[in-house]
């Protein structure tokens, strides 16, 4: 596979990172997961946007345009011949250079993106998935998409470890988002979730989620809900760049309804289907 490193093409295997880097020894950079569509990208300018964003508040200069940047994204995916359905992935470090907690002078920001494929999860879109709750332990600002991730890392191998797909994250009793999702409850056919706050990452998907709600008169309200509400929901759904719209039908080993996915959540998964088609 044909990757880019820096801002140039090359073979993944070709590619060596010096042992001083500060996204392996402070995990200093930001990272995204772009979706890919039969060899299409899926919300590109959105990511875009978010890297960018991610990058200017931890004082990252990526040293490339978004124009340039998405200009070598779409040839990644020609270089590969990418014509399935895949994701990207992206990093950006503050570079290479002898272990300091402070920003090192004049190093270049790394810069990494390789594209694999990746099924859409077709079973589990139809079915729905079993999640836990587990405590939100992670930092004040999860806004950004930073490469520390081990708070997300450690909920999600709970998660797993429960025979679990996902673990819903709480601050208090208000639920915040997932380990690497969003989500969403539906009561009485309005939709809540956690506002775009610096308590969850902003997702692409959400933000496409928003939309289709408001196209097919759904009631969406950005407010935050208590851990309890799930049990009470009519549905509860999570939303990211790989889960797509995903039902949720058990929490903690308990039943929604009737633990099968419900009517809106279907509404916005065909939505979503033909947004991405
Ligand atoms: N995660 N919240 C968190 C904590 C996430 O890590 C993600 C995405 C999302 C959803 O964002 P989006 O809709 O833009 O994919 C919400 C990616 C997929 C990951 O880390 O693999």
């Amino acid at each position: 596979p044909i990757v880019i490193a820096q801002q140039n093409f090359t073979h993944q295997d070709s590619l060596h990172y010096p042992f001083e880097e500060r996204g392996l020894q402070f995990g200093d950079g930001i990272y995204e997961v772009i979706r890919i569509y039969k060899g299409n990208y899926y919300l590109l300018k959105e990511h875009m946007d978010r890297l960018f964003c991610s990058a200017e508040a931890i004082k990252i200069d990526l040293n490339i345009t978004k124009e340039e940047l998405t200009r070598l994204l779409l040839k990644l995916l020609e270089k590969n011949k990418m014509t399935t359905d895949g994701k990207v992935y992206l990093q950006a470090t503050r570079g290479s250079a002898p272990r300091d907690h402070v920003f090192p002078v004049d190093t270049p920001a790394n810069l990494y993106a390789y594209v694999q494929d990746l099924p859409r999860p077709s079973e589990k879109l139809k079915n729905g998935i079993c999640t836990i709750t587990t405590p939100d332990v992670r930092w004040e600002n999860c806004y950004i998409k930073s490469l520390n991730l081990l708070p997300n890392v450690l909920a999600k191998q709970e998660a797993k470890e429960n025979n679990c797909y996902e673990a819903i994250l709480h601050r208090g009793e208000l639920v915040t988002e997932c380990s690497s999702s969003n989500i969403y409850i539906v009561k009485n056919g309005e939709i809540y979730t956690h506002p775009t706050t610096n308590r969850i990452l902003h997702g692409c998907v959400r933000m496409r989620i928003e939309k289709f709600a408001n196209d097919l008169s759904i009631p969406f309200h950005e407010q935050a809900f208590y851990k309890e509400a799930i049990f009470q929901a009519d549905e509860v759904f999570l939303s990211s760049s790989t889960s797509e719209v995903m039902p949720v039908v058990r929490v903690n080993n308990q039943h929604i309804q009737d633990g099968k996915p419900g009517a809106i959540t279907r509404k916005l998964q065909k939505a979503y289907e033909l947004d991405a088609a």
